[in-house]
């Protein structure tokens, strides 16, 4: 089956779906949330700077805080010095990680000056970099890379090469360029390069958004895993309905219902983690969670103009009881499929 296990070495990552690193996203609480829904093999922190790693920062710690039930888990750090990268390294496989990735990708201008897509125009120093974490660590190391820094300096295959001959275990493509940022199409071309130059794993990533897409992803470049961003956060649901497309050649549309049991549960949990910014997150969630949620804008607009976390839970459920009840009155409840029946057997509908 298509995507139905990635091994590298002893990590087994069953199936082969893996949730992207997303700062300000993929904290602990989304791991688990999104681990919670199924289908997803590999989730991953967010990336975390190794020199703030080695000052012993809060906000490192807090990037690196995971629970066991999100194994296995991969952590990413950044950083330009291979000192201290590998410093950092030998930390995360102390905190008990089953992976670590290097970020070799990010485009934003404070880290490319020290890291990130910056380090795809300094390959010496890269192979050198590889090879420091290679020898630091013994838990299975990867790389996410984009396909270089310009049109003009493309070096995606060059870099997976040099990976692969420095111990990299696998590498993650994101096939834009740093200049690129995240406009215009993701070039799977790249991946499709990449995958024939190498022998070991290659993920590829950009522009999943449907089970159909991660199809045509296997179809054009015959990559070993699939990893997904930011259709995760507006469609959490996807990593188990790739699973489903891959199994049956279907898959389910979430219902309002589910919906409604999405935002809820996830809203739940960060309130009873007591997350430091519980009441943002709410609100940034929102915006992605209420997609195809009829009259979704209302619901945004109140989430918005909440002042408590308990005043967001209650516009919530106001919003969905009002929905439902207007459905009941027309006599079109959508007749509840075996997706929705799981989240309704928890009991969840009711506050
Ligand atoms: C808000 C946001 C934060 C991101 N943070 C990271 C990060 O910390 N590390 C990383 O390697 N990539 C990061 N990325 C890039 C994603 O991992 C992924 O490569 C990119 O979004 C393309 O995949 P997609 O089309 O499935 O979203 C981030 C992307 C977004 C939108």
């Amino acid at each position: 089956m298509v995507f139905d296990e990635l091994r590298i070495r002893n990590a087994s990552i069953r199936p082969a779906h893996i949730l992207a690193p997303m700062a300000g996203i993929t904290d602990t609480v989304f791991r688990r949330f999104i681990k919670q829904l199924r289908g997803c093999g590999l989730i991953m922190t967010e990336f975390v700077s190794s020199e703030g790693m080695i000052r012993q920062n809060l906000k490192s710690q807090r990037f690196l805080y995971y629970k066991d039930e999100e194994r296995p888990i991969s952590a990413q750090i950044f950083g330009a010095d291979p000192d201290h990268l590998s410093e950092a390294a030998r930390m995360i496989e102390d905190l008990g990680f089953d992976l670590i990735d290097l970020n070799l990708g990010c485009p934003a201008k404070k880290v490319v000056k020290c890291g990130g897509s910056g380090l795809l125009r300094d390959l010496p120093l890269l192979g050198r970099i590889f090879s420091r974490i290679r020898s630091s660590v013994r838990i299975p190391f990867t790389a996410k890379i984009r396909s270089g820094w310009s049109d003009d300096e493309i070096v995606a295959v060059p870099v997976a090469r040099m990976a692969e001959e420095c111990g990299v275990e696998a590498v993650a493509v994101h096939p834009r360029t740093r200049m690129q940022g995240y406009s215009g199409a993701a070039n799977w071309e790249i991946i499709q390069q990449v995958k024939e130059s190498v022998r070991i794993p290659v993920i590829g990533n950009g522009d999943v958004t449907t089970p159909q897409a991660a199809s045509a992803l296997w179809e054009r470049t015959h990559c070993d895993a699939v990893m997904i961003g930011r259709a995760a956060p507006a469609n959490p649901w996807i990593f188990r309905q790739m699973m489903d497309y891959f199994a049956t050649g279907t898959f389910t549309e979430p219902s309002d219902a589910d919906r409604y049991q999405l935002i809820r549960s996830y809203y739940a949990m960060l309130v009873e983690e007591s997350q430091p910014g519980a009441i943002g997150k709410m609100k940034q969630f929102a915006s992605w969670f209420t997609h195809g949620v009829r009259n979704g804008t209302d619901l945004r607009r109140r989430v918005q103009s909440a002042q408590t976390t308990g005043e967001v839970l209650d516009r919530v459920d106001q919003f969905f009881a009002a929905l439902f009840n207007t459905d009941e009155q027309f006599h079109i409840a959508d007749p509840p499929s075996s997706h929705n029946e799981s989240f309704h057997n928890r009991g969840c509908l009711v506050h």
